[in-house]
């Protein structure tokens, strides 16, 4: 098994990524991004949506929201959360390796890393070509990752990360000439330690523009954060954006 189709990892380590800080961080941030301000109506993926932090603010933003995920648990959550807070959205379990519907959307959104997973980086560009194929004429792929310059910066310290009764130690190490990045991640909450490990594709701006245009995607850009900054020195993380183009 990969990691990330380990339920185990996702759910052990979620209070890590999903916490509730970050839930009302990311409905702020999708409230006003001009990244993800579209006509009213739009219907947009959520790729690897996770337990939903980003459904319900962009359904309250006024778009036609799905989301898609390999995770039966974080579906779950996601469902559970927009039920809670009475937002209409569609909940698909599928591989972003596989899953396509043809001409059904006017954005796909890839958010929070969730891109490069895959050992054999053609798996990889084949996400691309499913969101293009997913896509109508004139719609746009979205993706946020942590940029190879941006990890360039900080990378080296381990980071200490403190939760509601416990810890997490992270650790980056750089494979393969800067081509890959392994996390390990301990989890130590009384007294027991739970590791894990995981390894995905590093992308300098460049590469992902590559990867886009390899795609079909046009109009390629690239930004330094939500609030559209340039990709430079001061980014936090790196966007991309292509659209497909009209025939
Ligand atoms: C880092 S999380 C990000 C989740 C969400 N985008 C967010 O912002 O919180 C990555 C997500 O990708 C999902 N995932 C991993 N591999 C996948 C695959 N092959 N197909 C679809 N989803 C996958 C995981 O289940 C997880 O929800």
């Amino acid at each position: 098994m990969h990691w990330y189709e380990d339920e185990g990892f996702w759910s052990d380590f979620s209070e890590t990524m999903f916490s509730e800080r970050r839930r009302e961080e990311t409905a702020a941030t999708v409230a006003r991004s001009p990244l993800l301000g579209f006509p009213a109506g739009s219907r947009v993926l959520d790729l690897c949506c996770g337990p939903g932090l980003y459904l319900e603010p962009l359904v309250r933003r006024g778009y036609s929201v799905t989301g898609v995920d390999l995770s039966a648990e974080l579906l779950k959550r996601a469902r559970s959360v927009c039920d809670d807070t009475g937002v209409d959205v569609r909940l698909i379990q599928a591989d972003m390796l596989t899953h396509v519907e043809p001409d059904a959307y006017d954005v796909v959104l890839n958010v929070f890393t969730s891109f490069g997973y895959f050992d054999d980086p053609q798996d990889n560009v084949q996400v691309l070509r499913n969101a293009h194929a997913s896509l109508v004429p004139g719609g746009q792929l979205l993706i946020d990752v942590m940029g190879k310059e941006v990890l360039a910066g900080w990378i080296g310290r381990p980071q200490l990360v403190e939760l509601d009764g416990a810890y997490v130690v992270q650790r980056d190490t750089v494979l393969d000439s800067w081509t890959r990045l392994r996390t390990d991640w301990t989890l130590v909450r009384d007294g027991v330690a739970r590791e894990a490990s995981l390894t995905s594709f590093l992308y300098s701006a460049a590469e992902l523009r590559g990867l886009f245009e390899d795609a079909g995607f046009t109009g390629v850009e690239c930004f330094g954060g939500f609030d559209a900054e340039p990709y430079d020195h001061h980014a936090r993380r790196l966007i991309v954006r292509g659209t497909k183009p009209v025939r």
